[in-house]
């Protein structure tokens, strides 16, 4: 059962959510040279871009919509100054600013999501003179680089009337050469009574170095306290912000607040342009007032467990049957840097489906809230499909930190759904039933039986008890079965019988004081928070006979299969019914199954 192991990765500490410092070399400013000496010329087929056509087509734009960030003062984190002539085209062909430069405008990656971008006719310009008129732009990524049909929240610019605010801010933090440097910064907020939170703003202290914030309700250090982002819950946030994004401001009503409540903020740090003597205190301010209005939560909508293979794209796919109505406002969606594309559709009860928000073209470091106001229904089903492309050796699967991935759409709804865990992964529908195919110790006869799948039904409590009998002999087709809880809770989660089901098919031959039991079982099991499959097989056989010391036990003498599926079986046997009580493992428990069999026809 892979599912079970996430649920054991959020009983244990969250694990890290960064990838700390990365340790590439910066490629920022090349030395600037003053004038490209004749001797150093490039071959004949080398572009150099035109210096005079610089000024006329080229610095125009830049100096509109990328030198409020690559100017004379660096800001944002961008690495390097887009300003003079020598400093685009220092260095190697392929090497230099400006062919990194072609590169983001046609792939529309700069400037960043939710900054002005100029018009096609300016990024052709821009293209043009850097591939020395090899390259122009004919179309402009709609309507910003993540390819989003969704607007970027907007912000109405002025906090609600009679809102109070605090301010969660880095303690003029040192900022040393980093790469990319997550930071949390944990702290108390400061109210002494239950709040709603009306409008969240970043402060932006250092723009040099202010990669983007996230804001993480709870915290893995004291208040006061701060170091590299490790075991901050990757599971849950309530604001991110990268430059470009408004405030996150709610009309009416809010994100509740407790008196006291700890609140991380994650802070990435970008100093790739070496800025010296960095002490940040960049931070948020949060506006409060009463509790009154609607209440807004966050939910995480998105599968909790896939895997992609090495060298290839593939699909996360999730579903999440909501428990009930609810409105979503806005959509934070968030993968991490294998992701190529996010898509997510509501499954409406009548079948119809529309869609919440897709980004056609993922970028990582562009991660923003986006308006998406869709009613959603008790019994709709949110399916959320993340494409990854995985250009490494390795599989990359479902995980907290920046080198596995995610697939969440850390929604805004209202009012909350105030589940146990964060996210709603349940409602896919179940994995199809292979045909029943025998197990190693299928009774002879098994392979030409004509085997149906039977439903098994989720029980709480223990069995009846056995009443034993005379063993029949024969053939006996499964015909149904129950698998049987303890409760139906499961540490933070509840299981939702209703929608769980269970499938299992096999056969059962008794002859002369032999028992051959052959079962495939498979478990769809619905909860609050996920869904978890399990297929086992149950394939033993040996001697049986009633037992010695008590009647309703089989003795039973492996031969084939797990002996420990032999043990303390109980039985009921009638001319027509045989009903055998197994215990089967499951995760990490053992759990007591019923099957019974009827006469093959
Ligand atoms: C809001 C600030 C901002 C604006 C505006 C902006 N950039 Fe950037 N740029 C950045 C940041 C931050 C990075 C570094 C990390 C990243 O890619 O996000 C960067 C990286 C780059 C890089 C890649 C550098 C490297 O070595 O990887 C290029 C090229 C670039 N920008 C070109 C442009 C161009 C051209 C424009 C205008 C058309 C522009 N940028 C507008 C902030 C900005």
């Amino acid at each position: 059962m892979p599912r079970l192991t996430l649920l054991a990765l959020l009983l244990a500490p969250l694990a890290a959510c960064d990838d700390a410092e990365t340790s590439a070399a910066p490629d920022g400013p090349a030395a600037p040279a003053t004038e490209a000496p004749a001797t150093d010329a490039p071959p004949a087929a080398a572009c150099v871009p035109s210096q005079s056509d610089f000024e006329t087509a080229a610095k125009p734009v830049l100096d509109a919509f990328c030198n409020q960030c690559h100017g004379e003062s660096l800001q944002f984190g961008a690495p390097m100054k887009l300003v003079r002539y020598a400093d685009l085209v220092a260095g190697a062909e392929g090497e230099r600013v400006v062919d990194s430069l072609a590169e983001k405008v046609i792939l529309g990656s700069m400037p960043p999501a939710a900054q002005p971008q100029p018009a096609d006719a300016q990024r052709a310009a821009l293209v043009e003179w850097a591939t020395c008129g090899a390259q122009t732009v004919v179309t402009t990524p709609n309507p910003i680089d993540t390819g989003s049909d969704r607007p970027v929240l907007t912000d109405p610019g002025t906090p609600p009337a009679g809102a109070e605010f605090f301010d969660l801010r880095a303690p003029s933090f040192a900022v040393e050469d980093w790469d990319n440097r997550y930071e949390c910064f944990t702290f108390q907020a400061p109210v002494n009574e239950e709040r709603f939170i009306r409008r969240i703003e970043t402060l932006i202290g250092d723009a040099r170095v202010l990669h983007h914030t996230v804001l993480i309700p709870g915290g893995v250090r004291a208040p006061g306290e701060h170091g590299p982002c490790q075991n901050d819950n990757p599971l849950d946030l309530i604001y991110g912000w990268a430059p470009g994004q408004g405030a996150l401001h709610f009309e009416e009503g809010g994100l509740r607040l407790a008196p006291g409540e700890l609140l991380t903020l994650q802070i990435h740090y970008n100093n790739r342009a070496r800025h010296q003597g960095v002490r940040d205190k960049s931070g948020v301010r949060i506006y409060h007032g009463p509790v009154e209005g609607p209440e807004v939560g966050m939910l995480a909508l998105g599968p909790v467990d896939f895997e992609v293979a090495p060298m290839s794209q593939g699909d996360a796919t999730g579903y999440c049957r909501l428990p009930r109505d609810t409105k979503l406002i806005a959509s934070f969606p968030h993968m991490h840097e294998t992701g190529v594309a996010f898509d997510q559709v509501v499954e409406r009860v009548d079948g119809t489906v529309e869609p919440i928000i897709r980004l056609a073209d993922w970028d990582f470091e562009a991660q923003y809230i986006y308006e998406t106001p869709v009613d959603l229904a008790a019994g709709d089903r949110v399916k959320t499909t993340c494409t990854y492309r995985n250009m490494g050796p390795d599989p990359i699967g479902f995980g907290p930190n920046t080198e596995d991935e995610m697939c969440f759409n850390f929604a805004y709804i209202s009012p909350p759904m105030n589940l146990s865990l964060n996210f709603c992964n349940t409602g896919a529908p179940p994995p199809p039933v292979a045909p029943y195919s025998p197990g190693l110790c299928a009774p002879i006869g098994a392979g030409e039986a004509e085997v149906q799948p039977a439903q098994a039904e989720l029980r709480l409590g223990q069995p009846d008890t056995a009443e034993g009998g005379e063993l029949p002999s024969g053939l006996w087709m499964l015909a149904g079965g129950a698998l049987y809880l303890p409760s139906l809770t499961l540490g933070p989660i509840t299981v939702d019988a209703d929608n769980t089901s269970i499938t299992a098919q096999g056969v059962l031959g008794l002859s002369e004081g032999r028992l051959a039991l052959d079962a495939d079982v498979a478990v769809h099991l619905v909860t609050t928070a996920s869904d978890f499959d399990q297929a086992f097989d149950i394939t033993i056989a040996g001697d049986a006979a009633p037992g010695e010391a008590n009647p309703i036990y089989l003795d039973l003498d492996v031969t084939c299969g797990d002996p420990a599926l032999g043990e303390g079986v109980r039985y009921t046997a009638t001319a027509d019914r045989v009903t055998l009580y197994v215990t089967v493992p499951l995760g990490p428990t053992r759990l007591p199954v019923e099957l019974w069999f009827t006469p093959l026809p």
